[in-house]
């Protein structure tokens, strides 16, 4: 089965985005300081994220990921997706779990899963493996959250934190 993996930045309050999904608290990338996301991104086979998180990214200069993603959403008309994202996005209105037997199939082993409220639906179906969450030192006092409602306790293990000059502290949990 393929696994979910979580790699996502928050604010010291637990927020993704501010409530308009903006991101602009968020430092832009150095490529002296990667906080780890190359090797990340170099483990996972491809990325599922939800449509907000899509839309946020059609709205950055460049394209970019270079591994396949998967957008889930039931609204988006994958006719109207940009010719040049044709062959590098696919749309999907599957349930999670569905989505992650169809990608098994597919020979992925590791699933990068961004978005907050579809981290929160596969933490909810047990589709998550681990979390890296960078905490950025800021607080947003609203926005949109990392985590929400859950019908039971879901518990991890704390594998490390880590702490950066920057002031980020990153921290990774497996899911128990
Ligand atoms: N801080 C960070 O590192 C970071 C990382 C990623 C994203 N972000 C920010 O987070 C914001 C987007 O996050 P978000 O929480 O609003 O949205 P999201 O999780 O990216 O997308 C949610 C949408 O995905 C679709 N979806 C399909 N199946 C779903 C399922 N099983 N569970 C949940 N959603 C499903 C739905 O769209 P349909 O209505 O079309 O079905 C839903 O409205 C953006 O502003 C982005 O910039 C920040």
């Amino acid at each position: 089965m393929t696994t979910g993996h979580v790699f996502i930045a928050t604010s010291l309050d637990g927020y993704i985005a501010r409530p308009d999904g903006g991101i602009d608290w968020l430092p832009q990338a150095d490529p002296d300081e990667t906080y780890g996301y190359d090797d990340f991104a170099a483990s996972i086979d491809g990325l599922v994220i939800g449509r907000g998180s899509f839309e946020k990214v059609l709205t950055f200069d460049e394209w970019p990921y270079t591994k396949p993603v998967i957008v889930m959403s039931r609204s988006l008309d994958p006719a109207s997706l940009r010719h040049d994202l044709r062959d590098k996005v696919e749309v999907s209105r599957h349930q999670p779990r569905e989505l992650m037997d169809t990608l098994s199939r597919r020979g992925w082993a590791r699933a990068y899963i961004d978005g907050g409220r579809l981290i929160q639906s596969f933490l909810q179906e047990g589709l998550i493996a681990d979390i890296v969450i960078t905490r950025v030192p800021v607080l947003l006092g609203q926005g949109l959250p990392l985590f929400g409602a859950l019908d039971r306790d879901i518990t991890l293990e704390h594998v490390q934190t880590r702490s950066y000059p920057s002031g980020f502290v990153q921290s990774r949990y497996t899911i128990t």
